[in-house]
């Protein structure tokens, strides 16, 4: 028999994400008979991202909704336990969609999300962490969407976290200017001391209107937006011509019921000739390598570090997961599962 522990979606969150949105269970289950083509994984490590409180509401808010009384489902770091594919045999290390629980059994080659083998080189935090697809979101978002020329001036809100630390410190290694906007004096200073940012703007303390026009009196040239509201109008009132707004997401917003707003003055997307692009990460998978292959390089050069915010437990994922919208979180979250005693 296997220990079996699970999180499962209970509610769907009215505002703010609680601890009551989630329900433990722990049973214990037998070792599972595999069909051909699939395999038993050991899900070992969870990231959160901020992606995923968007699942979580229902069908039709997002590009994907977790089923209530379902697992909740995250970028996740699996071993395969049990093997009847020929391409994973056990031991192999996979990165995956992963349902928050010990043990899935799953089908590569018909699985509607990617199942990947890692390469023995590569440990599971760096997989989850610095070579993950929210640091490939980073780098296309700010390369191919952004387009920043060299000293020109790069905006960044959520500038601390996952997505936006890995901005901040590309868009300096192509030669850009770079403010970020973070929440809280000590996330500001870990923006400019450790990722290397020009200045940071505390969103929660400081008007960021004030602050922008202080900092960029040539406009920003490039934002990258991972927040809306309040933040991307104000940056909106000090863009320059032709700016580039790259969205890439509207966390201001995720735990509202209503959609996120938009800007405000459209007269000023005209006289500014501002581009305003959104875009998914998946547009881009064809040339993940690429992205990780200048990453690779960026890290051993010693450009290039990331920041991952490792906590230890199964039983704590739901708390890892709400560290990202009350401030606590710095860069990745990747939650240790803790290995599940056999029963
Ligand atoms: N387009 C894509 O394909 C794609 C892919 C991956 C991620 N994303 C988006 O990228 C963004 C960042 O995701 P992530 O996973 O890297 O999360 P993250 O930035 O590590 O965590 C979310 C951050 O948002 C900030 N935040 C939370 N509530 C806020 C509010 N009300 N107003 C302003 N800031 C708030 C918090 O920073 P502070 O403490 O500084 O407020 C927190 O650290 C999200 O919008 C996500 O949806 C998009």
């Amino acid at each position: 028999m296997l220990r079996h522990r699970q999180w499962l979606l209970k509610s769907r969150p009215e505002g703010a994400l609680s601890l009551g949105d989630f329900e433990f269970r722990e049973q214990h289950i037998p070792d599972p008979e595999l069909a051909p083509g699939q395999i038993l994984v050991q899900n070992l490590m969870f990231s959160c991202a901020a992606t995923m409180r968007n699942w979580m509401n229902a069908p039709g808010r997002s590009h994907r909704s977790i089923d209530l009384g379902t697992p909740m489902l995250g970028p996740g770091g699996s071993q395969v336990v049990k093997s009847n594919h020929a391409r994973f045999p056990v031991g192999t290390r996979v990165t995956l969609l992963a349902p928050w629980e010990d043990y899935s059994v799953l089908e590569p080659d018909t699985s509607p999300t990617p199942i990947t083998a890692l390469p023995s080189e590569v440990k599971l935090t760096e997989a989850l962490g610095i070579y993950s697809l929210n640091s490939c979101t980073a780098y296309f978002g700010l390369l191919e969407v952004g387009q920043p020329k060299v000293g020109e001036t790069v905006v960044v809100s959520a500038a601390a976290g996952s997505v936006g630390s890995m901005v901040v410190q590309i868009a300096k290694i192509v030669g850009c200017r770079v403010i970020g906007v973070a929440g809280g004096r000590d996330k500001c200073d870990l923006v400019v001391e450790h990722l290397g940012a020009d200045a940071a703007i505390d969103y929660k303390h400081e008007d960021v209107g004030a602050r922008l026009r202080e900092l960029c009196p040539k406009g920003v040239d490039v934002y990258f937006d991972n927040v809306g509201g309040d933040i991307l109008a104000a940056v909106m009132d000090n863009i320059a011509v032709k700016g580039r707004i790259a969205v890439c997401g509207q966390v201001a917003s995720y735990d509202s019921g209503a959609p996120a707003p938009g800007l405000r003055d459209m007269m000023r997307v005209i006289y500014r000739s501002v581009t305003v692009r959104g875009f998914v990460m998946d547009e881009f998978m064809q040339d993940v390598d690429t992205a990780r292959a200048d990453m690779k390089r960026w890290v051993a050069e010693g450009r290039l570090r990331h920041h991952e915010d490792i906590r230890t437990g199964f039983e704590n994922l739901p708390h890892a997961f709400m560290a990202l919208f009350n401030g606590e979180s710095r860069g990745t979250v990747i939650v240790e599962s803790g290995e599940p005693a056999e029963g």
